[in-house]
């Protein structure tokens, strides 16, 4: 798929809304983590370099469709100023009036950051008005919201329907080339790692990697249900039992693909979270005991399986990666790729995010998505709305 750039446009002195991805978390009024708005910048610097009216558009967690404080974007406008080392205007809603006031008073190579687009519950719906509301604010549409690309959103597929000129920005098209490449044509030997708590979250993913993949490796909860459909014994640790059959027609596709599954040999497990963590000696786990991280054995087994790979798709802790005491298998596993030479490594999700950056280790991957959600649909082969309305 071919998605036009942003530098294929003209945006000289021209209104350029630009639909970024801010949503970050913030806590007492400060935002906490500003990848997101950093990873946003090139794109932002670029408008104001050629004298383009900058207005940004974000949404900011999951209020329920009016005005909440907590999701106000004022922290973000703040962070942003520093980040600019620039004056902006933050305005107080994202339509309306006094908005197209703002917006006609623009002069060029001035920023517009607009209030949370999900105040108004019409963003979500991808209501046909209020995306020609926020179509009416601008000559110019970019998408660089990677990370929101797999919603259906107003302002992220809707309103591109009611602006002429539209392309993509940098971050946007960086995040399509990377997983693109991961995707469509991987070196191999071309392995995935898995975690996270549960398997029905990764079937679409396992299912379309299948036939590319030559390893898998499974951590996780996930993992659980996997060995328990194997006849393993998992004691009370999280199983989904209603997937034991899906976790069991995986194990056999791959078989007959060819693709390898590793599973853990050994776990962290305790009687709940808060008590001591113990290795087990097996893969069982017994009858009172919850795992919680993959145990020493896996660890080596999965570091030694990476070091064969010439691509890594990253998505899921191998651990229950929150609790300090299981965070241990998750940390082993990003250092491992993280050592490798001369491999491509896509990371993404949430978690595996926030354990490469407590680690620091960012700058030892090729590329680390800032989507979630977006980045998994996209490797479950899904067509993303907020991608597909910039194709060319
Ligand atoms: C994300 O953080 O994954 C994106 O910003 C999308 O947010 P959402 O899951 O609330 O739509």
């Amino acid at each position: 798929m071919k998605i036009r750039s942003i530098e294929t446009l003209d945006l000289r002195g021209k209104r350029v809304f630009i639909r970024v991805d801010f949503n970050v978390p913030v806590k007492d009024g400060v935002v906490k983590n500003d990848k997101r708005i950093r990873s946003a910048l090139d794109t932002i610097n670029y408008a104001l370099s050629k004298n383009a009216k900058v207005i940004l558009a974000s949404h900011l967690g999951r209020p329920k469709g009016g005005f909440e404080q907590k999701y106000s974007m004022m922290p973000v406008g703040e962070r942003l100023k520093e980040l600019l080392k620039k004056d902006i205007k933050v305005a107080d809603d994202c339509i309306g009036d006094g908005v197209k006031k703002l917006v006609a008073d623009m002069k060029e190579g001035e920023v517009l950051l607009l209030e949370n687009l999900r105040f108004h519950k019409e963003e979500e719906a991808n209501d046909e008005n209020f995306a020609k509301e926020l179509a009416s604010l601008c000559d110019v549409y970019i998408n660089d919201a990677f990370g929101t690309a797999h919603r259906a959103h107003a302002s992220t597929e809707g309103m591109a329907h009611f602006v002429k000129e539209k392309a993509a920005g940098f971050l946007m098209l960086k995040e399509v080339e990377h997983l693109d490449r991961v995707l469509l044509s991987p070196e191999k030997p071309f392995i995935t790692i898995l975690g996270g708590a549960k398997v029905s979250d990764k079937i679409s993913v396992i299912t379309n990697l299948m036939k590319k993949v030559d390893t898998f490796i499974i951590g996780g909860a996930m993992a659980y249900t996997f060995l328990k459909a194997q006849g393993y014994k998992m004691g009370k640790s999280l199983v989904e039992d209603d997937r034991l059959d899906v976790a069991k027609e995986i194990l056999d596709n791959a078989r007959k693909s060819g693709a390898e599954i590793l599973l853990p040999e050994d776990h962290i497990v305790a009687k709940d979270e808060n008590s001591e963590p113990v290795a087990t000696s097996s893969v069982n786990i017994e009858d009172d005991m919850i795992g919680y991280d993959i145990g020493p054995k896996t660890i080596r087994k999965f570091s030694d399986a990476l070091k064969k790979a010439k691509t890594i798709f990253f998505n899921g802790p191998s651990g229950l990666f929150e609790n300090p005491k299981f965070a241990n298998g998750t940390f082993e596993i990003v250092k491992a790729v993280a050592e490798l030479k001369g491999v491509v490594s896509v990371a993404g999700g949430g978690d595996t995010v926030t354990a490469i950056e407590s680690l620091k280790l960012e700058g030892k991957f090729t590329h680390i998505s800032t989507g979630g959600g977006a980045s998994l649909e996209f490797m479950e082969g899904k067509e993303l709305p907020g991608i597909k309305i910039l194709e060319e």
